[in-house]
């Protein structure tokens, strides 16, 4: 578009007139010899967008750039959509935008030199240039159609209605080019752009993140406005292009390619008065193009996400594998021959490979056939499409696979991997080969573990007889039960609870957590309870889980859930606690419907570090509940929290002392680095994750979700960004209205921030929390960046931390309770 061409028009066009500038008031359009300067503007006919010029960054001269641009009218923070002269920009304020005779608009400045133009020939008479309500500026010509439109020339913003085009005869694909830096309109490093199927984001020349058009379109939701975004695709000829528009209630919505990389869907917020985004990639650990190397798989749903080699594949490196580090890939046990024997491992709804063919070929089976007839190709895909024009695609790969995810909540197409025959026998041989063996040892096995099982029940029965009660004789009163002792927790018949969740219906079902579902439940006299019916991933028996149950009961706090029964019945675990109908703390610090006082999170907070104290210093055992987070925390009528799930952990690992696990339990976000790479947990993991609970509780803001997880900023980091700038009261909720204590309100931070440092021993004990938060003034100890960069440095640090002290201090004064 620039370049040469428009200075060969500086020379054919150096004898314009002087233009008219235009007379002040809201006009969107600009007729030959009209010209805009200084801080006149044309405005588009609804008032939306203005065009103007800006000024951005000064350069090192000392002077302000000016740039030719289109924003929002009525937004107050001003927000460019789109850039004219981007790289080419003008320093004196007497520039102006003009229609010069020819019919072109251009940037011309002081010294009548055209810094941009549209630079088109042969401009039929009577067209004028005019702003739309989209935000386009069109020529338009006297029979309504247009000859140029911005929007064919993009710069780091998609709106609503405008097209990116992809032709697939000539490989041209239009580009959205990031500005260099936030304040800084010039052509950055990172464009996205579609190629076929596929919507790319490059850094330079090299491919930074892809996905396939399919994962992107249909309805994108922002939770927090209800706007809707249709995204969609069509093709005529050999075009392609990729649009969005916005159904039912509007608001401001556009798509940017930030100066970071990350492609944003944002949607203005009034009440908040920001830009706030509902969708971003690359976002995830697994956005990272080619993270796991030739031929590995990222694994987004693994704690914490990681990649794998699929079968008939190890890794290359084993060493490096271990220690994370995943570029080499994963290599074939058994390298392909050609064969017409050879077969295809499945595997579904994954994210497809970089680097496919397209073949023609009208069949699943031809599509096949064609990959086993060519020896280069590795693996096929038969998947439905909107861009081929009927309907679906076979798609081959040569060489090893590229960008390779398997995430079966975010994709939805099957790939097949050739593998050569022998992978699918030896599973197959053995296990014949082995049935007769382990049909006499599970036999052996079973009539063992039945006369095991007799014992231990017969054991059990005559130390304490269990008498099973139905759910209606359960007593519901409000007491802690402290009076009437312990271990008084009831067994329920399997019956009565299925018959108060209607069989476990979903209707029922108030949620999912890390160890199983939680069904509402009511009985016959109108009470209500609610029953977690636990996964099956625990390997106790019958008599363990009732001896764990006895534990759990014992844990009596007024900031605990209390437990009212439990019942087992063949592979059944299922505990029963007292229903909470102010639900969960999640739904109310996200949900924004009501406004919570600072008063108010701060008692919840207090309440969360209280209930944790218990867990950990104050009950008859130390219980670490591995599982905090907001969604955890329960709330009553009088909306005091109460954590829930608490002592689970215990029955899903038994050897937990240890404190090294290989299993994971727990959620991402909230888990601390040394647990989640290392799997080394104590009660300090706990801390970290009550640090994180804090600082949401503060924010309103979620630890996870739209933060770029591969990047530094999460609620973490930029909690931490605020704190180190000194502007730590930006992180309170902008919806707390009512008054608050700033000193408090800092305090809080700070100690969510101490919580989530990065080294265990840094982070205070609940019993350093409790104290500070309840009494008026308390030296702080500074705190240290946070163990919120994921990857980075985490190893943990044996040695104690010599702040330790502090704790230990208040520690010895209060463990002698
Ligand atoms: C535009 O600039 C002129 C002169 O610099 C100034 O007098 C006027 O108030 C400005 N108008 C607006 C709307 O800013
Ligand atoms: C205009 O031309 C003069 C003389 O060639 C030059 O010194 C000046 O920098 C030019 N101004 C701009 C804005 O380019
Ligand atoms: C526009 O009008 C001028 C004179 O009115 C004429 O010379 C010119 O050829 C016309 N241009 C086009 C593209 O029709
Ligand atoms: C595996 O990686 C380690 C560390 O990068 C390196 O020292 C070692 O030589 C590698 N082994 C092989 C077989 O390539």
């Amino acid at each position: 578009m620039c370049g040469l061409s428009f200075f060969i028009l500086i020379l054919l066009l150096c004898t314009i007139s002087p233009p008219k500038l235009l007379a002040t008031g809201a006009r969107d359009v600009l007729a030959p010899a009209q010209a805009i300067t200084g801080n006149q503007t044309l405005v588009s006919a609804g008032g939306t967008f203005v065009l103007g010029f800006f000024d951005s960054r000064s350069e090192s001269f000392g002077r302000k750039n000016r740039f030719l641009g289109i924003w929002y009218k009525k937004i107050p923070k001003r927000t460019v959509v789109w850039v004219a002269n981007r790289d080419h920009p003008v320093t004196d304020s007497a520039a102006f935008l003009t229609m010069t005779e020819d019919k072109n608009i251009a940037v011309v400045d002081s010294n009548r030199s055209f810094v941009w133009s549209s630079d088109l020939a042969g401009i039929a008479n009577g067209t004028v240039a005019m702003l739309l309500e989209s935000g386009n500026l069109v020529l338009r010509q006297g029979n309504g159609q247009d000859v140029w439109q911005s929007f064919d020339h993009p710069t780091d913003t998609i709106l609503p209605e405008m097209k990116l085009r992809y032709n697939e005869k000539t490989g041209l694909a239009q580009r959205v080019i990031a500005w260099r830096e936030v304040d800084d309109p010039s052509s950055g490093d990172f464009s996205v752009g579609p190629i076929y199927d596929q919507i790319v984001i490059w850094r330079r020349s090299e491919t930074y993140f892809r996905i396939s058009q399919k994962s992107v379109l249909g309805l994108q939701v922002s939770s927090t406005s209800g706007v809707q975004c249709v995204v969609w695709v069509s093709r005529v000829g050999d075009e392609f292009s990729f649009s969005f528009f916005i159904v039912g209630r509007t608001a401001p919505v556009r798509w940017a390619l930030e100066a970071s990389g990350e492609l944003k869907m944002m949607v203005w917020v009034e009440a908040w008065s920001e830009w706030h985004p509902f969708w971003i990639r690359p976002s995830r650990f697994c956005d990272a193009y080619n993270l796991c190397g030739p031929s590995g798989a990222c694994d987004c749903n693994a704690k914490p996400p990681t990649c794998i080699c699929l079968h008939g594949f190890v890794p290359k490196n084993q060493t490096e594998w271990e220690t994370r580090t995943f570029s080499s890939g994963c290599v074939r046990r058994v390298q392909l021959q050609c064969s017409k024997n050879d077969k295809f491992l499945p595997v579904k709804r994954a994210k497809l490979p970089d680097r496919s063919r397209m073949i023609d070929k009208k069949t699943e089976l031809d599509c096949r056939d064609d990959c086993i007839s060519k020896c280069q190709c590795t693996a096929y895909a038969y998947t439905s499409t909107s861009v081929h024009s009927d309907g679906s695609m076979c798609l081959i790969w040569y060489g090893d696979l590229i960008d390779l995810e398997i995430d079966h909540n975010i994709y939805w197409e099957n790939l097949n991997i050739r593998l050569v025959a022998s992978e699918f026998d030896e599973n197959q041989k053995p296990m014949k080969f082995l049935l007769p063996v382990v049909a006499i040892g599970a036999l052996l096995v079973g009539a063992g573990s039945y006369f095991l099982v007799k014992r231990l029940r017969s054991r059990a029965r005559k130390r304490t007889p269990m008498k099973t009660m139905i759910l209606e004789d359960v007593d519901l009163s409000d007491t802690f039960g402290r009076d009437k002792g312990f271990s008084e927790v009831p067994l329920v018949e399997f019956n009565s609870v299925q018959c108060a969740t209607g069989d476990f219906s979903d209707a029922n079902k108030l949620g999912e957590g890390g160890f199983g579902s939680v069904y509402k439940g009511k009985l016959g006299n109108g009470h209500e309870i609610a029953v977690k019916r636990l996964s099956r991933g625990s390997k106790q028996g019958h008599h363990e889980f009732a001896n764990e149950v006895r534990l759990i009961a014992r844990l009596q706090h007024k900031n605990l859930v209390r437990l009212l029964g439990w019942c087992t019945d063949q592979d059944e675990k299922i505990l029963i606690y007292e229903y909470m109908p102010n639900k969960s703390l999640d739904k109310l610090v996200f949900a924004r419907s009501v406004e919570l006082s600072w008063e108010k999170r701060l008692t919840i907070i207090m309440g969360i570090a209280d209930g944790l104290l218990y867990l950990h210093h104050h009950s008859r055992m130390r219980v670490i509940h591995r599982d905090l987070k907001t969604s955890n925390i329960l709330l009553d009528n009088e909306m005091n929290p109460k954590i829930s799930d608490f002592g689970l952990a215990r029955i899903f690992e038994i050897n937990q002392t240890e404190g090294n696990t290989r299993k994971i339990v727990g959620t991402f976000g909230y888990m601390s680095p040394e647990y989640a790479i290392d799997g080394v947990f104590s009660e300090k993991s706990d801390v970290f994750s009550f640090g994180v609970i804090v600082l949401e509780v503060i924010s309103g803001k979620r630890c996870t979700g739209y933060y770029p997880c591969r990047e530094s900023l999460n609620l973490l980091g930029y909690a931490w960004q605020l704190w180190k700038e000194g502007r730590a009261m930006e992180l309170l909720d902008r919806a707390i209205k009512r008054s608050f204590q700033a000193d408090e309100v800092l305090k809080c931070i700070q100690v969510g921030l101490l919580c989530i440092e990065e080294n265990p021993a840094d982070r205070p004990t609940m019993n350093f929390v409790v104290s500070i938060l309840t009494s008026e003034s308390c030296a702080l100890p500074l705190p240290k960046q946070p163990g919120f960069s994921f990857g980075r440095n985490l190893r943990v640090r044996a040695d104690r931390s010599p702040r330790s002290s502090i704790y230990g201090l208040s520690e010895s004064t209060l463990e002698g309770r």
